[in-house]
């Protein structure tokens, strides 16, 4: 006899729980993520003035414009689960992704919207002799990069707490930024976009990944995508020239900008 016992009954919730784990899973996916997003703190806000400016919020967004995309919810630490899913890997490939960055083994990298960590830990074994520096604007975030670190015993890999305007990198400090499903929840992406070419090293790059917004087969909500064009107006604006575009992943863009 099992640990469950010898019947069917003993196994029936775990099989039940798999299949609610995977039909969330699809749903959420559907939805865009929009189950585990929250309110942004500009909700409702006058966001004029500057880059920016007001739009009726559509229900994913904060009714900020920005150079005509409207700014999404950011992502709540409830849907930290959800980063973690067994079955991210597969979906997005997130091993090619991690394979295809152009890091050195010294490099310092900076995965700003880090969230949990997902891509920090596997991107701090690709820099023995480099450091990963994982930002994030929610404390409990930070406390679950925190909790990991520790747990694995990780060295070169450390925490930070940005704000919504900036990442609190110091000046040419760092020689590649990652932002992995992220940049488009940023609710000052002009500011944040300012601060983060300060904190890139001449010569430094700046990868975003985001999914493709012009491919009507990525079942994600609009604003949660983000089309190549639109990705190269805002970094260009801030002074980054494009460079390439890895076009390797299922489902998202990996688009490379240099700092001159
Ligand atoms: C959808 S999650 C993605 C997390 C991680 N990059 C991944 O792919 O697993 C987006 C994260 O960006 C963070 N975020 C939103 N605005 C931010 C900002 N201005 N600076 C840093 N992090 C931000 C959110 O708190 C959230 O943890």
């Amino acid at each position: 006899m099992g640990r469950f016992g010898d019947g069917a009954t003993p196994r029936r919730p775990r099989k039940f729980a798999r299949i609610a784990f995977v039909g969330f899973g699809l749903l959420f996916v559907l939805a865009g993520g929009a189950c585990a997003k929250q309110d942004s703190p500009e909700r409702g806000e006058p966001a004029v003035g500057g880059p920016y400016r007001s739009v009726p919020p559509s229900p994913d967004g904060i009714g900020k414009l920005y150079m005509g995309r409207e700014i999404s919810h950011v992502m709540g630490h409830r849907g930290a689960a959800w980063l973690e899913r067994p079955d991210r890997e597969q979906e997005e490939r997130t091993d090619l992704l991690i394979q295809s960055l152009p890091l050195e083994p010294d490099d310092v990298v900076a995965d700003i919207g880090a969230g949990t960590g997902y891509f920090s830990f596997p991107i701090a074994a690709r820099v023995p002799d480099g450091e990963v520096l994982a930002v994030d604007i929610q404390p409990e975030m930070r406390a679950l990069i925190e909790q990991r670190r520790i747990k694995l015993g990780v060295a070169n890999v450390r925490s930070v707490l940005g704000n919504e305007t900036d990442p609190g990198l110091a000046p040419a400090s760092v020689d590649v930024i990652l932002i992995v499903d992220a940049y488009h929840e940023f609710s000052h992406p002009r500011e944040m976009g300012e601060a983060m070419v300060r904190a890139l090293k001449p010569g430094g790059r700046l990868v975003l990944v985001e999914y493709r917004g012009e491919d009507p087969s990525v079942m994600i909500k609009p604003l949660h995508k983000m089309t190549e064009a639109q990705a190269r107006k805002e970094m260009e604006a801030l002074g980054l020239g494009w460079e390439e575009t890895i076009g390797v992943l299922p489902v998202q863009h990996i688009l490379v900008f240099r700092k001159p």
